[in-house]
């Protein structure tokens, strides 16, 4: 394998198997995807590349670093992106120990290994190397209705055991910047949405629970605000900051699109009215529910996303009206893939989450 491979963690999950997914279609260098497979991890989503020889699946955790060592002697990629986490901020609240292991040790884990990799190449190398640290608006805390969106220097304030282990971890890498001069360079991304999107999140979950004519539950008022992004914007977001990216600083990446969850959850039973007149439940906006709120639930996340329009000329493409009828016709389209994540794991924390 040449050494423009670049090395994925978490390629299983949502955003990471789409962002593989597309690097292969339009980059010609190959992947090494390092997963562990937990419950949030699904090769069927790679299933499409299973033969391309570009792609290599190797499953292990990144805490391993016994596993990482000898992964990155073996393969010398060129570049490292990161998206193994523990992501679901409920799952979190119900229990945070994962969370810290991967997400915080887990990261140190990868930066020690980074490092130590990094030091042994030659010059030219060593300055191509990349860190890309993918995370998310969440680390910044939460907005009232008035205030100003997040920007690049907004104090961290972190408010989940979710949010506070990815603000850890964006501090790791950030201080392997400053220390050691990893060449690192941090994504901080708004909710995305779009195919492969584990159900337990609100949107597949709305569009699994209306098309079967189950409860839509909505935490509290159904007032708090998201920033909704398509996945494949951010995902080619993310391919550019990894080509031109400036090392040791970060991009917000986000969708320009803040909407309350009632409206997401309204817009999704809209277009199923249209697509699936025929389901058990029609108006599917009648199978909204309003459910117990979330402890500590962040009100409002905004992205100020003008330095990565400036610097590097990214915008989304997709609008949400676009990218949710994508959304919702993917789901339709992809009963195999629902039925295989809809097992008992997913049944036990669907019970214990709602008591549904
Ligand atoms: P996901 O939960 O769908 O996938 C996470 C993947 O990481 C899974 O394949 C899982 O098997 C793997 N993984 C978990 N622990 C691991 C470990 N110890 N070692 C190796 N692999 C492990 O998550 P996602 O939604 O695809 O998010 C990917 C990244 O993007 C995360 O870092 C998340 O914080 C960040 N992010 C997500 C969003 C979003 O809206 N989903 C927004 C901004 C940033
Ligand atoms: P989620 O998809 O879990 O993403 P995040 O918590 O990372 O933003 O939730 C999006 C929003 O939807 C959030 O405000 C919580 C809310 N929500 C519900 O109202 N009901 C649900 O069943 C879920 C999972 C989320």
């Amino acid at each position: 394998m040449a050494n423009d491979t670049i090395l994925v963690t978490g390629g299983a999950g949502f955003i990471g198997s789409n962002f593989i997914l597309e690097w292969l279609a339009h980059e010609p260098s190959s992947i090494i995807n390092l997963d562990k497979l937990t419950y949030a991890g699904n090769p069927g989503n790679l299933a499409a590349i299973h033969s391309d020889r570009r792609y290599k699946f190797l499953q292990g955790d990144i805490c391993d670093r016994d596993v990482i060592a000898e992964l990155l002697v073996t393969y010398r990629p060129r570049a490292i992106v990161h998206f193994a986490a523990e992501s679901h901020v409920d799952r979190s609240i119900r229990g945070p120990d994962d969370f810290i292991q991967t997400n915080v040790n887990g990261t140190f884990s990868l930066l020690e290994e980074a490092r130590t990799y990094w030091s042994g190449l030659d010059d030219a190398e060593k300055s191509d190397f990349r860190f890309l640290q993918v995370s998310t608006d969440e680390v910044y805390g939460s907005l009232a209705p008035e205030d100003e969106a997040f920007t690049e220097t907004t104090r961290y304030a972190p408010n989940s055991p979710y949010s506070a282990s990815k603000a850890a971890a964006d501090h790791l890498a950030r201080a392997y910047f400053h220390t050691y001069q990893l060449p690192v360079v941090t994504t901080n991304c708004s909710n995305n949405y779009g195919p492969f999107q584990f159900p337990e999140k609100l949107i597949p979950l709305a569009i699994l629970h209306a098309t079967g004519g189950k409860a839509i539950p909505v935490y509290g008022d159904g007032q708090n605000v998201r920033d909704w992004l398509f996945v494949g914007d951010h995902c080619e977001a993310l391919r550019l900051v990894l080509a031109r990216g400036t090392t040791g600083e970060t991009y917000n990446i986000g969708g320009k699109n803040q909407m309350t969850n009632l409206e997401v959850v309204r817009a999704i039973c809209a277009v199923l009215d249209e697509l699936r007149p025929d389901d058990p439940v029609v108006p599917h906006a009648s199978l909204i529910k309003f459910v117990v709120d979330r402890p500590g639930h962040d009100r409002r996340y905004a992205m100020d996303i003008a330095k990565i329009e400036k610097e590097l000329g990214w915008r989304p493409r997709e609008t949400f009206s676009s990218g949710i009828r994508k959304t919702v016709r993917w789901y339709l389209e992809n009963q195999a893939w629902i039925q295989a994540v809809n097992n008992g794991s997913y049944r036990q924390w669907m019970a214990a989450q709602y008591s549904m």
